[in-house]
């Protein structure tokens, strides 16, 4: 078994994040998200992964996860010349994945429970294809798949205006080489994209065997601001990886799951957990609340964060305010002079920089 994760696109709804960063290398308790989706393809005894890139974020994304040696696997890195669908993609592909089945991961998903009891079960019951789905409240965001009274898969539709039941499409898929003879057969999709669902659909039409799974425990596509909160959150919530690495002076009051990196320092400061603070941070008179994550190297004075994920070499000094559901990228500079205290919902590209008077 061999992985795929797309890790190309054009991450649309983040900006302005992405117009300077992948999204997929963007951190989830101080981790890029692309290292969940590694770490499950590993756990599950995977070790050739080829991993899908655009001509724009390739280069950073091969600079920051490198060849595998790290894990002690393969890493190969492909180029997708333009995002035209989860099915193009994998037929870029095709030359690494060769005649063997495969994991299909988008980049920026995360799912709790990981993939190996999956590849176990697509390598006993040997379907062509499997699909894992979940229920969810807003399906017309997502593939959709339709399920007769069996469980077996009788329709998918991408991103229906209508859609027929509220199982989305989990960002998790195993493949038998078939899938790329069903793809060959496929055109784009109205938005111009080969579409993995169609491609699917031409699966069951052709009459091969695909079979489902209903996750039940949490999954996150970490497409928009929010999610990527919400994805800090849980992670976060589990985070069972709990150190002091760093400095606290006699003032600093710390409650909960936190962890700080090394070469950090903590002054007069209030820490509430779960939460992680990076290497070599320096915080003064600041309150940190549950669900915040803030990068290596940023500097915080005189401020409230909370639910929040502070990125890299940020810096908020003096701020006497508070910022919370706020996503704040790489080396902003966030300040403000005056003015009662008041509290900020902020989305900050990298290199940002904010004066709040
Ligand atoms: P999406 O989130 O569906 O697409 P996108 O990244 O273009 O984002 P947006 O809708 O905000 O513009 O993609 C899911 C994952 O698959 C993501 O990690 C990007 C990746 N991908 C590719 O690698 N190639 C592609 O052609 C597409 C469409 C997505």
């Amino acid at each position: 078994m061999k992985g795929l994760i797309l890790s190309g696109g054009k991450g649309t709804r983040m900006r302005p994040i992405t117009h300077t960063a992948a999204k997929q290398l963007l951190p989830v308790a101080n981790k890029p998200i692309l290292f969940y989706a590694v770490e499950a393809l590993i756990d599950a005894g995977i070790s050739e992964i080829g991993i899908i890139v655009s001509p724009e974020t390739g280069k950073d994304v091969e600079e920051c996860v490198g060849d595998g040696s790290r894990w002690n696997i393969r890493i190969e890195y492909i180029l997708q010349d333009q995002p035209l669908g989860l099915a193009h993609a994998v037929k870029t592909g095709r030359p690494f994945l060769g005649d063997t089945p495969f994991v299909m991961y988008l980049g920026d998903n995360l799912i709790k429970d990981g993939v190996g009891p999956l590849v176990k079960r697509f390598e006993d019951e040997g379907p062509d294809a499997f699909i894992l789905l979940k229920e969810v409240p807003n399906p017309s965001a997502f593939g959709v798949a339709l399920l007769d009274k069996d469980g077996a898969i009788v329709g998918l539709e991408e991103k229906p205006a209508k859609p027929k039941s509220n199982l989305a499409l989990v960002g998790v898929y195993l493949f038998t080489p078939k899938i790329h003879t069903a793809i060959d057969q496929i055109k784009p999709s109205r938005r111009g994209e080969l579409e993995i669902t169609d491609a699917i659909q031409q699966l069951i039409n052709t009459g091969h065997r695909v079979d489902s799974h209903i996750l039940k425990s949490w999954w996150l596509d970490t497409g928009k601001k929010d999610d990527m909160l919400e994805a800090n959150r849980v992670v976060l919530d589990e985070m069972t990886d709990v150190s002091m690495l760093g400095e606290i002076d006699d003032a600093t009051r710390i409650s909960g799951r936190v962890h700080v990196g090394k070469g950090s320092k903590l002054v007069n400061c209030i820490v509430r957990g779960p939460a992680v603070i990076g290497e070599d941070c320096l915080l003064e008179s600041t309150y940190v609340g549950p669900f915040t994550s803030i990068g290596d190297g940023a500097r915080v004075s005189h401020a409230e964060i909370e639910h929040s994920i502070l990125r890299e070499k940020a810096q908020i000094l003096d701020f006497h305010g508070r910022i919370c559901d706020s996503l704040i990228g790489v080396s902003v500079e966030l300040t403000r002079s005056t003015g009662r205290p008041q509290a900020f919902r902020l989305m900050l590209g990298d290199d940002s920089k904010v004066e709040v008077v």
